[in-house]
């Protein structure tokens, strides 16, 4: 790839390279795939507009009202006619010549010719893939046979496997993400707010013409035993710790990172104890990470490493018996260590789900391979509806020293979060915000 090459370029050879692998997958067919319309906010506004992920894989195009039809000689892109309130209103927008040429396409058409351009094509071919939600409304226009099945299992497959242009893309987006988590660190102090905190990371990504891959999550003290925590609203306090999950996203291509760093510049100890437990099991899991391992074993791993850890702090009775069984740790990580990343945060994935089975232990059972982008993020809470739970007092009674555990209750939590590409024997981490001790501390030094 051409290294001075923009991050607009990269997604508009990505996309062509997607449609190609598409149709490839696919063959002696037509795809048809439906962008997102502006979503109302209230009355005349609206949402700030995010493209449908599909779309952005196969056409880098990121406006709204637009339509796609891939066939075996190329592709037609379906764009709105903008009218004169548009051009007042909105300004200029793309018309069939300008896109042709900047999106490097065989051709654009505008929406007024669809259902003419499906019709034809859908008298050339047989067959026809697209979203279920699509299927109703060109059944009006065709007999063609239609599949939406195959569409979205290829779909995923080509998605969970980043080919250079993707990368490239995410690479960005995690350089970006690091940086802003650095800025966040350098600047934060005690008595500042939780949406300041955000303020900096965002205009960070701003300032680099990005956005959020997801409502960022920025959670001081006990604000962080909430796993979703999104009010971001509260003042900091000197001894808290302050939890930062968020990403940027590069021309539709997320980084999620976490970062737990502390309110006052230095970890206390048993903060410290805590952050380098976590930190271990982080280490441990992405060592871990290469082809043909499962995400159940990256859990497997992760959990041993934090139960181990708990152990050497009493809070688990590591020697009990059927411990094994009833996965104690669980209890303060509840959530996956992984999660597929690309276009969607939380990306999609190929694999087969046995009858009955839950998508989630059908996802467990999948093996990384070469080209999977996915996060590593252990995490570690005292979370009072699971401590405080009766079930679970009665159930862990052997195994949890509930006593010492109260202890901890008001402690919040830590997760530490990276993005990593898996490679063909092993991986690589594509994020690098401060996250060793000694180095969250430096960075926040001047503060202390
Ligand atoms: N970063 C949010 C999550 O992975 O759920
Ligand atoms: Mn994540």
């Amino acid at each position: 790839m051409d290294a001075i090459m923009n991050d607009f370029e990269i997604s508009i050879e990505a996309a062509a390279l997607n449609r190609k692998r598409l149709i490839e997958a696919l063959p002696d067919a037509i795809i048809v795939v439906e962008g997102n319309d502006l979503l109302t906010r209230s009355g005349d506004t609206h949402y700030p507009f995010r493209q449908n992920s599909d779309f952005i894989f196969l056409s880098a195009f990121h406006h709204p009202g637009a339509a796609l039809i891939i066939h075996p000689k190329g592709e037609i892109l379906f764009i709105p006619e903008v009218d004169q309130k548009h051009l007042v209103w909105l300004g200029e927008a793309e018309t069939t010549k300008s896109a042709k040429s900047d999106y490097k396409l065989r051709r654009v058409c505008y929406q007024g010719s669809f259902e003419q351009e499906f019709k034809k094509l859908a008298d050339r071919y047989n067959l026809c893939y697209c979203a279920p939600k699509l299927m109703s409304k060109l059944k009006k226009l065709s007999s063609i046979k239609m599949n939406s099945k195959d569409y979205r299992s290829s779909l995923n497959r080509l998605r969970q496997y980043k080919q250079e242009g993707e990368i490239e893309l995410m690479k960005r987006a995690a350089n970006v993400t690091s940086s802003a988590h650095k800025e966040l660190m350098k600047k934060l102090k005690p008595g500042m707010h939780e949406y300041e905190l955000q303020a900096i990371f965002e205009s960070h990504l701003t300032n680099e013409q990005m956005c959020h891959s997801f409502a960022p999550i920025v959670a001081s003290g006990k604000n962080a035993s909430v796993l979703h925590y999104e009010k971001n609203n509260q003042k900091l306090k000197k001894g808290q710790l302050l939890l930062v999950d968020a990403g940027a996203e590069a021309f539709g291509y997320a980084a999620d990172v976490s970062r737990t760093i502390p309110v006052s510049g230095r970890y206390s100890k048993v903060q410290a104890r805590l952050y380098s437990l976590v930190l271990q099991a982080q280490q441990k899991t992405i060592d871990f990470c290469r082809p043909g391992v499962s995400f159940a074993d990256i859990n497997e791993c992760c959990s041993l490493s934090l139960r181990e850890g708990l152990a050497d702090m009493g809070i688990i009775r590591g020697s009990s018996k059927g411990i094994d069984k009833l996965k104690p740790e669980a209890l303060f990580m509840p959530h996956g260590v992984s999660h597929m990343l690309g276009i969607d945060v939380h990306d999609v994935a190929c694999f087969k789900q046995k009858r009955g089975e839950e998508s989630r232990a059908a996802f467990k059972r999948m093996e990384l391979g070469e080209d999977m982008a996915i996060t590593v993020e252990p995490g570690l809470y005292f979370i009072k509806a699971l401590l405080e739970d009766r079930k679970n007092l009665k159930k862990y009674s052997e195994v949890i020293d509930f006593k010492l555990v109260d202890r901890y209750k008001g402690f919040g939590g830590i997760r530490i979060e990276d993005d990593i590409l898996i490679t063909k024997r092993g991986n690589k981490v594509l994020t690098y915000a401060p996250k060793e001790i000694e180095e969250v501390e430096g960075c926040m030094e001047r503060m202390t």
